[in-house]
């Protein structure tokens, strides 16, 4: 069991505000983190959740760009999305906070101004890549060039998405600027670098041992293998001074203190952690608290929860400015998960294979816990998992309707059915049928211990941050709850056995009530519905938990004999096949937008079903007279022979071609598209047309000689 601090401190990773947050998002940070501070909560502790916006750096002006808007343009957009979806999803954060803010600049600068003036930085020069025609030094992300290790032609000057190799814009073979698509210059700049190699001794002490000097600090059996395994395999290949500055128009100032400073802002990776810190500054400003109580004292439990990406800086980079800065506390862990895939591939935003948040919410309202269940379920927490359509239906199926909702709706109904919706009285000596199906029967007593024990089991889960494990444990007091209703069939001797009915139900109504506390850290939204149902106070928030738990405990009732209970509501409905179908398609037609679009084609039109193009009739055909349409610019009035018939068609190709050099063409024609009068001329059927990348039109042909009428499918 862990060795609990005083108060806790939670962070999620703030997300770029550079586009929509995706499953990838929630289930890699933020929805871990909102599952341990309303457990936390739930036992009474005190802690802070703080995220916000990461406004700043290479991804925001390259975005920007892009859609021809300003950078402010777009943080306030994402901003205002991140803040909505958050709130939808329930992520419960104490304060969602923004880089962009006054109160963020200062405090990052003053980081800053404190390492420099401590003399933790050494300023170098160095060669770097600068786009002559935009005047304009080249961040990472704004040089693309082939990699030198698999032969990407894509690769970024600081990743290669095909190989994963972590790259500098010097290792790339014929780099080019993604502003002007030229050949970039090397030019020479300075910059302020953190040397890292310095702090190396310590960080190995303290990731691996969980102390600094001999002196504990956090109990390295809680890290979880793969985020040890990475800062080792960081700290092996031996750490390297990084660049705490840029050349850049986008971000926080040097602070004008500095000699040297103009022209430069702070290396995103400096100001986006601090964000933590601002983000503190700010609830503690709007609350009358004392911000520096979650940062300076030690009995204060920093947690930060992040996607693998993030590890290096959370785990290295990070602690390395605070410890260099002094005063700050380190974090006490830092549970990273893995990456969620999708449908057998790697999430991509540029590649539009993504289930995106706040379009699930559009989709799907008021299902915010089914998708909460199903990315707990499969929660990248030691390796990587997979997001599929159909899983997500069957687990919803399966899980929510066919196991929780099901046993809280008969108990519910049954208490409301023979007791008038009072939890009745047990007699402790009634003897029930057991769930285990033994044959042995059981008392109600026996049974309230087993029920403590799994809300034990569910908790140690959580507090080891094992999330999917905890969850196991909740629905496995739901499943056992349906099998003590199938052991003793209330429904079947509610006249023979009264006694054995009531324990029964007195001991499942117990039960729905624990499932309403023990439920609330993963579904937060059914719980207060369940709350509602069962007649019970509104949560708190505020040691619920671990008052049922000391209840249980002592063979106390969480819900007094003679409480009444409401009126049950579905707690989940079934999704049918066609909800699946329809996302199953959207992702196929975003996917190949994407690829078109970002290929410089015409995006691909929305997915269709066969049956859809199959109700297009397209036959081959001859020109046989071709006219210009009069007053009427584009517009050519054809005589097509079809096989079986001669059609008038108007086809607006005018500017395409001279009606002579139509006259004898072979052509296709759609020949059931619905009449329609052009120019009052009656047209009857389509011409089918290629249109190339400048806009002109080519003619399409069957094979040469082909009979007038032959169809095309
Ligand atoms: O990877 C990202 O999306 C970063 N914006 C995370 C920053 S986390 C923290 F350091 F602010
Ligand atoms: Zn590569």
């Amino acid at each position: 069991m862990l060795k609990l601090p005083k108060r806790f401190l939670v962070t999620a990773a703030l997300p770029y505000a550079n586009g929509p947050l995706h499953i990838g998002h929630l289930a890699g940070a933020y929805l871990p983190a909102d599952i341990y501070v309303r457990f936390l909560r739930l036992n009474g502790k005190e802690v802070l959740f703080v995220c916000g916006s990461d406004e700043h750096g290479a991804a925001i002006t390259m975005k920007a760009a892009k859609e021809g808007k300003s950078p402010q343009e777009i943080i306030d957009k994402y901003h205002a999305l991140f803040e909505d979806t958050f709130r939808k999803l329930g992520i419960s954060f104490d304060i969602y906070h923004r880089t962009s803010s006054a109160i963020h600049h200062e405090t990052s600068q003053e980081f800053f101004k404190t390492l420099w003036q401590k003399g933790e930085f050494i300023q170098k020069q160095s060669e770097q890549y600068y786009d002559e025609k935009f005047g304009q030094f080249l961040a990472d992300r704004y040089i693309i060039g082939t990699c030198p290790k698999c032969q990407n032609e894509e690769a970024y000057g600081d990743q290669c998405e095909r190989c994963g190799s972590s790259l500098s814009p010097l290792d790339l073979i014929n780099p080019r600027s993604t502003l002007s698509g030229e050949k970039p210059i090397l030019k020479s700049t300075t910059h302020w670098y953190l040397p890292l190699e310095k702090h190396e001794a310590w960080l190995r002490e303290w990731i691996n041992q969980g102390t600094i000097n001999g002196v504990e600090q956090h109990e390295p059996e809680f890290w979880k293998d793969h985020v040890t395994g990475q800062c080792n395999s960081w700290l092996d290949s031996g750490l390297q001074p990084r660049a705490m500055t840029r050349d850049l128009d986008w971000g926080v100032d040097v602070p004008k203190e500095i000699p040297g400073h103009e022209g430069k802002k702070l290396y995103v990776w400096l100001d986006a952690p601090i964000g933590y810190i601002s983000a503190t500054k700010q609830w503690a400003k709007d609350n009358g608290k004392d911000w520096k109580k979650y940062w300076q004292d030690q009995d204060t439990g920093l947690l930060h929860f992040i996607g693998k990406d993030n590890i290096v800086f959370h785990c290295l980079i990070f602690p390395s400015i605070l410890k260099a800065h002094g005063g700050y506390i380190l974090p006490k862990n830092v549970p990273a998960n893995q990456f969620m895939n999708l449908e057998g591939r790697k999430i991509s935003t540029s590649k539009g294979w993504a289930v995106w948040a706040h379009e699930y919410l559009e989709d799907f309202p008021e299902m915010q816990d089914a998708l909460r269940y199903v990315m707990i379920k499969n929660m990248p927490e030691q390796k990587d998992s997979e997001f599929t359509w159909k899983g997500f239906q069957e687990l919803v199926n399966n899980e929510l309707v066919n196991n929780l909702a099901n046993f809280v709706q008969r108990v519910m109904v049954l208490i409301n059915k023979y007791y008038k919706g009072k939890i009745p009285k047990f007699d402790e000596d009634t003897e029930i049928e057991a769930a285990d199906q033994s044959g042995l029967p059981t008392f109600v007593d026996a049974e309230l211990m087993e029920l403590f024990d799994k809300v034990y089991e569910m908790n140690t889960c959580i507090w080891e941050y094992n999330f999917r494990g905890g969850l196991k444990w909740l629905m496995d007091i739901s499943s056992w709850g349906n099998q003590i209703l199938q052991a003793n069939e209330p429904w079947k001797i509610e006249k023979e056995d009264p006694a054995k009915v009531k324990a029964c139900m007195a001991l499942c109504g117990q039960i729905v009530a624990a499932l309403s506390v023990a439920m609330r850290p993963f579904l937060p939204f059914t719980s207060d519905k369940l709350r509602t149902m069962l007649n019970m106070p509104a949560f708190k928030d505020h040691r619920e938990l671990v008052d049922m738990q000391n209840k249980l405990a002592d063979g106390r009732l969480i819900l007094k004999s003679g409480h009444q209970i409401g009126e049950p509501v579905h707690l989940f409905s079934r999704i049918p096949d066609e909800m699946i179908d329809i996302q199953i398609r959207k992702l196929a037609t975003a996917s190949a937008q994407s690829q078109a679009t970002s290929k410089n084609h015409k995006p691909v039109k929305e997915t269709i079903q066969f049956e859809d193009f199959s109700k297009m009739d397209i036959r081959t055909g001859t020109i046989l007279e071709a006219a210009k349409v009069p007053n009427a610019d584009k517009l050519l009035q054809l005589k097509v022979d079809i096989g079986f018939e001669e059609r008038t068609i108007v086809s607006g190709i005018s500017q395409h071609f001279n009606p002579e050099e139509l006259i004898g063409r072979q052509v296709m024609v759609l020949v059931n598209l619905a009449p329609r009068k052009i120019k009052g001329i009656e047209s009857n059927g389509m011409i089918l047309m290629a249109e190339n990348h400048e806009g002109a039109l080519g003619m399409m042909s069957p094979p040469e000689g082909w009979a007038n009428g032959s169809c095309i499918s």
